[in-house]
């Protein structure tokens, strides 16, 4: 039996249980946490990791058409302005000059309330997955405390961007409730500027990269050079990137520094990109199953075309269902040949390969998937956490939490325990089990208190297994208990056989 939270009071529980356990803790946290900044703790580094891992795996190193790289986080800042980050790399802000609080604009959303066809004043929310109700409470709100008579409308939700410079005036700041306080939005460029070398002039400004993506166009004629490649082909790379987002928000779901696994492929100009993309997202969609992620908690969104850059052809999102909502985990964009071309342009450098098939030379266009591996990790805690009443061994009802985690990328795979510490005989085989694991995977050993509370510690970090050596296995045949996370079967099991099924499953 599921017995999980509701999705407001399920957000709560993971970041106390990724506090607790040390998975994430607050940047800085003994002064005071710096807002969008997060540590990884003991276990969070692991989990981090393994999905790092398990993508490189997947992406770059079982696949003979993919390389990866490694590109530096401050580059020459000519890279942005070519890319057009310098110039459009914004969001929409708008300060509240009462509080001096700042917001999104496309995050802020507004509605008139009209009554009986007369607009009587506006009510305002920020994005939730109740924006929608939120206002219409604000409305009815309003027309009960002002004492107006007659039939209120349904509120037609826009965003700030969407507001007249003679609606701004009238609509209340969320940290106010009044209105008057807020600005019309302005373009707010979310890179961070530092200064390379010892001069602090214009000529030594420089920015930590906001996506990993630029690295790959840049070193895209290296790599071709290197003589490895022929198209289709891919370059990947894991790394982290920085942007000074107006509104962190969601634990680390939005924050300001994150780590990203993109990867750029390469397609021939007369290619078929629509199946490409296809192709693609189909691949990443299969990847996140891979590593446990149900096809219940992941949709599509496809941008509308007349959002998009005048240069794309077309961008998908995989959605994910996270508790405050269903979000963008996953992007997958076809980009055209935009971005070498900018390139070229921009350095004098031609972008091009020679096509052996078609004898000729040209820019070929791309296909980039893009995910945040920070987000990925917010959506295994999510779709993996659970609470349920269980039976100890005597038959009483307790509370077991437990981390459903893949195999792939739960941080511990096994827990080994001797069933009591005080027999030195448990201890020793106990011992050197773990040691024999430990040279091939992440394990634990765990000898203190009753073991199904021991347990429950494992179950509450996401472990798929724990063995427990008991007096059978010194006395008979070596086997001993596997208990196993989801399920709580326990059956015997010998070493060889433990091997193989971590192997098979682990990878
Ligand atoms: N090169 C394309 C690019 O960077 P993006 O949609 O801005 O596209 C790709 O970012 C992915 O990076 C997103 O789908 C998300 O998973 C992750 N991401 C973006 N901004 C983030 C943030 N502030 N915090 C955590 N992850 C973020």
């Amino acid at each position: 039996m599921n017995t999980s939270p509701a999705p407001a009071n399920l957000m709560e529980a993971i970041v106390s249980l990724a506090k607790r356990r040390g998975f994430v803790f607050p940047s800085s946290e003994i002064y005071g946490g710096l807002n969008g900044f997060f540590d990884y703790g003991p276990l969070g580094v692991e989990l981090k990791k393994n999905i790092r891992d398990c993508w490189w795996a997947d992406m770059v190193r079982r696949r003979d058409d993919i390389v990866g790289i490694e590109t530096s986080i401050i580059m020459h800042p000519k890279v942005w302005q070519a890319s057009g980050h310098v110039a459009g790399f914004t969001d929409p802000l708008v300060d509240c000059k009462v509080s001096k609080q700042r917001y999104r604009a496309d995050q802020l959303f507004f509605s008139p309330v009209v009554v009986d066809g007369s607009v009587v004043g506006y009510v305002s929310a920020l994005e939730s997955d109740r924006t929608a109700e939120d206002l219409q409470e604000r409305a009815e709100s309003l027309k009960r405390k002002r004492a107006i008579q007659g039939r209120l409308e349904p509120v037609l939700v826009r965003d700030l961007t969407e507001a007249k410079p003679e609606e701004i005036v009238l609509i209340p700041s969320p940290a106010t409730g009044e209105p008057g306080s807020l600005t019309p939005p302005r373009a707010f460029n979310m890179m961070f500027e530092t200064y390379v070398g010892a001069l602090r002039d214009d000529s030594a400004v420089s920015y930590l990269r906001p996506e990993t993506a630029q690295g790959m166009f840049v070193d895209f004629k290296s790599v071709v050079d290197t003589g490895r490649v022929k198209l289709p082909f891919g370059i990947a790379q894991i790394g982290r990137s920085f942007r000074n987002e107006i509104t962190p928000r969601n634990f680390i779901f939005r924050s300001r520094e994150f780590e990203q696994m993109e990867m750029e492929y390469f397609i021939h100009e007369d290619a078929d990109w629509a199946k490409a993309h296809r192709e693609w997202i189909d691949w990443c969609k299969g990847w996140l199953r891979s590593i446990g992620l149900p096809d219940s908690h992941l949709s599509e969104y496809d941008h509308p075309k007349e959002k998009l850059a005048f240069y794309s052809r077309g961008t998908t999102d995989i959605m994910f269902k996270y508790p405050f909502g269903v979000q963008e985990l996953w992007g997958i964009a076809a980009r055209g040949s935009y971005d070498l071309t900018q390139h070229a342009n921009a350095s004098g450098v031609p972008q091009v390969i020679f096509d052996e098939a078609s004898k000729k030379k040209f820019t070929p266009h791309v296909i980039e998937p893009a995910v945040g591996v920070d987000r990925i990790f917010l959506a295994v805690l999510c779709a993996g956490y659970a609470e349920e009443e269980v039976k100890d061994e005597q038959g009483k009802v307790e509370k077991r939490t437990v981390l459903r985690l893949s195999p792939r990328i739960a941080p511990v795979k096994v827990a080994v325990l001797p069933l009591l510490k005080n027999k030195p005989e448990l201890v020793a085989v106990a011992q050197a089990l773990y040691r024999k694991l430990q040279r091939r995977y992440a394990v634990f050993y765990d000898e203190g208190g009753a073991i199904g509370r021991r347990y429950r510690r494992q179950d509450e970090i996401g472990t798929p297994w724990c063995v427990t050596i008991d007096f059978e296995t010194i006395e008979k045949d070596g086997s001993f208990t596997l208990r196993e996370r989801d399920s709580m079967a326990q059956r015997r099991i010998g070493e060889a056989e433990l091997f193989a099924l971590l192997d098979a499953q682990v990878f």
